[in-house]
């Protein structure tokens, strides 16, 4: 019995990890574009980085929520220096997840 109810906590667990992932800005960072856009929006020799990012504090979120949903490439000079361009996101991501990261850029930019 005692372990039937171990197991049930661990399982109730991995249903709220499965739900705070589904909308967190934060988590979905750390698993989808800190990668290229490094920790805490740090930037990598992948992809820019957020901190202060002047396109962030500019941008209107739906402004941000197209780019991360179509990707970009070579918006600017600058960015031209970048292997990879900025891959799409809106077949594995759902609009919702898409608004939350950009909620959590917009905290990275002011950074
Ligand atoms: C393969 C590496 C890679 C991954 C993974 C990646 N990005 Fe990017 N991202 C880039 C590159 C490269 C650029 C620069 C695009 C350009 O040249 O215009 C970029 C640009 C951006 C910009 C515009 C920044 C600016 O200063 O104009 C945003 C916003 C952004 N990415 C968000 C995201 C988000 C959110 C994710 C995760 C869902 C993500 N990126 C995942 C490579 C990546």
């Amino acid at each position: 019995m005692r372990k039937l109810i171990g197991v049930g906590v661990v399982a109730l667990g991995l249903v709220f990890a499965g739900s705070a992932m589904a909308n967190d800005g934060a988590s979905l960072y750390k698993s989808k574009c800190l990668p290229c856009h490094g920790a805490a929006g740090a930037g990598t020799a992948m992809a820019p980085g957020f901190q202060g990012s002047a396109f962030l504090k500019g941008a209107s979120k739906a402004d941000i929520a197209a780019v991360i949903k179509d990707g970009r490439a070579g918006a600017q000079k600058k960015y031209k220096k970048f292997a990879l361009s900025m891959p799409p996101w809106k077949a594995s991501l759902k609009d919702a997840q898409i608004d939350a990261i950009a909620d959590y850029l917009k905290t990275l930019a002011s950074k």
